[in-house]
């Protein structure tokens, strides 16, 4: 029988949060041992022998996989947040999601310029939330040297629009 793949752990649920959504639920790939450690370490490979001085995760699902991310890299975390949870001095970004509109913030002080920064999330959708976290980690002065995540949605053109920008983009699997 054939090992799982990170793709295989993850769970899809019709019509959540709005009807006609396929969720592609990734905590069944979390609460899995073998499945978390394997998505960790697929997610920095390319990015491990880079200098990196920082991981940035976007909230919510992007803060566990962004902390594990920094732990194996031997990096600091910076969280970007959704509005008016950060307690400091911050920027803010508004974006367009998938279904809905949002702002994200990080604190103005997060990262020295110049610092090399990689972009970690769950999933990558219409693109606006990376988007969104590029631009803020951008406003600090910092270069963001990729993003990695989980989950393409090719369909949805997130993939295309960052590359577009001359971003890398790394995800372990897609769902059309
Ligand atoms: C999801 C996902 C990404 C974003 C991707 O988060 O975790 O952050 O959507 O969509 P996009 O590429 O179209 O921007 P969500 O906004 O549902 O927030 P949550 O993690 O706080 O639930
Ligand atoms: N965020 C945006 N679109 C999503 C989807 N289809 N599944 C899970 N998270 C998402």
């Amino acid at each position: 029988m054939q090992a799982r793949t990170v793709r295989d752990y993850i769970r899809t649920i019709p019509d959540f949060p709005h009807e006609g959504i396929l969720f592609r639920d990734v905590t069944t790939l979390f609460a899995d041992a073998r499945g978390m450690r394997l998505c960790v370490d697929q997610l920095l490979a390319p990015f491990a022998g880079d200098r990196i001085d920082a991981v940035a995760g976007l909230e919510a699902r992007g803060f566990i996989l962004g902390g594990a991310v920094a732990h194996q890299l031997g990096c600091g975390f910076v969280p970007i947040r959704k509005k008016g949870k950060l307690p400091g001095r911050t920027f803010a970004q508004d974006y367009d999601l998938e279904y809905g509109k949002a702002t994200v913030e990080v604190h103005a002080d997060a990262l020295e310029p110049g610092a090399r920064v990689l972009l970690v999330d769950d999933l990558l959708a219409t693109g606006g939330t990376a988007r969104a976290g590029i631009a803020l980690l951008e406003r600090l002065g910092t270069e963001v040297v990729g993003c990695a995540f989980v989950v393409d949605l090719p369909d949805l053109g997130g993939r295309a629009a960052l590359e577009a920008m001359g971003m890398p983009v790394h995800a372990l699997c897609s769902f059309e």
